[in-house]
């Protein structure tokens, strides 16, 4: 599929609740993890890291982390993940007098996030993020400490058609002003 602006990228990107067999190559979950180091963040303190889920018996243990409540069926159809985390933030000295270390952490986690979202779907693959999912378990399977915060937990796979989705969005001239 081939976008001719960013704006049709956005509107081509959209959540894929499932996923077709197809399998992810490697060298596209690069690029969207690359893309999602690209993202702008708060004095450029880049507070996250990555973890690419490939392995298809630790995406099968993952995607059941995001089912706890048989939640997100689908997410048995996803062929891979990239999972977000929270890393400590160190602001410039002059905005670290005013600001707690992870005042941007969050609004940074969601960009990189929505990077890793449109490159995926600039390369053909589907995309949903996951908000609902057992944290302590997650971290147990990839080794990393419990109390680890996460951006985002990203489920990618190839869509399993090439239907496009209306957008359900507030109209434009609710929620913007031009002043
Ligand atoms: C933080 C966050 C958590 C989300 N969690 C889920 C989820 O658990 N299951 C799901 O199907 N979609 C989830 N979504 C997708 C949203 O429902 C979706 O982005 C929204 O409805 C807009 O639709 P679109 O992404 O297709 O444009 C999540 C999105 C975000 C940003």
């Amino acid at each position: 599929m081939h976008y001719d602006d960013f704006l049709d990228l956005c509107k081509q990107r959209q959540s894929c609740r499932g996923f077709s067999d197809q399998p992810v190559e490697h060298d596209k979950l690069v690029l969207c993890v690359e893309a999602g180091r690209l993202a702008h963040s708060g004095c450029n303190a880049q507070p996250w890291s990555f973890a690419v889920v490939e392995n298809p018996d630790m995406v099968t243990q993952i995607a059941q982390c995001g089912q706890q409540l048989k939640q997100n069926v689908w997410l048995e159809t996803t062929k891979a993940f990239i999972i977000i985390f929270e890393e400590h933030a160190v602001l410039s000295p002059v905005i670290s007098c005013f600001l707690d270390s992870q005042y941007y952490a969050k609004g940074d986690l969601g960009a990189a996030a929505a990077y890793v979202c449109l490159e995926a779907a600039s390369q053909g693959l589907g995309s949903c993020i996951i908000g609902l999912y057992d944290r302590k378990k997650i971290c147990e399977l990839l080794h990393i400490q419990r109390d680890k915060q996460f951006g985002s937990v990203i489920a990618l796979g190839y869509p399993p058609n090439d239907i496009i989705r209306p957008k359900k969005r507030k109209a434009f001239e609710d929620i913007v002003r031009f002043v």
